[in-house]
């Protein structure tokens, strides 16, 4: 449980966003096949014009450990204020035996759209960003915002999907524009 909330938790904020309501995840387990680890890496997925632009990202240690301390460093530039009614759709892909293979969702885990994004950033926001004077409510101003080393726990064991290498790609937007996307590509390990 507390490992799901941590993981949307780096992940949406990483648009200054976040999703903590995840349930129960029940997965089959992969088959186990071992293949080379990839590390971590980042990347912007939409167009230029969107007004969400990560331009660094640093996460240790790599693979992620889990459970464990996750340090996040992260500049993310807000070219306009964002909205209030912001959602993201996530997908969630495994790496098994070469392919990446879609995690569904599942009782909101895994490829699935989450709504409300304020309402869930203004919960998660405090306890780690605040003290980099991050906006903990929506609107949020167009601004760069830096966080430059915070730790966030991640309790809990991994979900049955298991250790590996996990594609995620987040697609941010409000009821009138694209605002985001980001790809992560990260690497779990207990
Ligand atoms: C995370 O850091 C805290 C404080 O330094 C430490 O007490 C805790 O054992 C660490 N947790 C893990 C899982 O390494």
């Amino acid at each position: 449980m507390a490992f799901r909330i941590h993981l949307l938790v780096i992940y949406i904020t990483l648009f200054l966003l976040s999703v903590y309501h995840i349930n129960a995840f029940k997965l089959e387990k992969n088959l186990g096949l071992k293949v080379p680890s990839l590390g971590f890496s980042w990347e912007n997925c939409g167009p230029a014009s969107d007004p969400i632009q990560i331009k660094t990202l640093v996460v240790a240690p790599d693979p992620i450990h889990v459970p464990g301390n996750l340090s996040l460093s992260l500049v993310v530039a807000i070219g306009a204020a964002l909205p209030t009614d912001i959602h993201v759709s996530v997908t969630m892909e495994k790496k098994v035996g070469g392919f990446y293979v879609k995690v569904p969702c599942i009782d909101n885990f895994g490829s699935c759209t989450y709504g409300n994004l304020c309402e869930a950033w203004a919960d998660a926001c405090p306890k780690y960003f605040e003290q980099f004077r991050i906006p903990c409510k929506c609107p949020i101003p167009a601004d760069t915002y830096t966080i430059p080393g915070a730790v966030i726990k991640i309790g809990g064991h991994l979900p049955s999907v298991g250790a590996g290498d996990y594609r995620l790609t987040g697609d941010l937007g409000s009821s009138g524009t694209h605002l985001g996307c980001l790809r992560l590509q990260i690497t779990l390990k207990d």
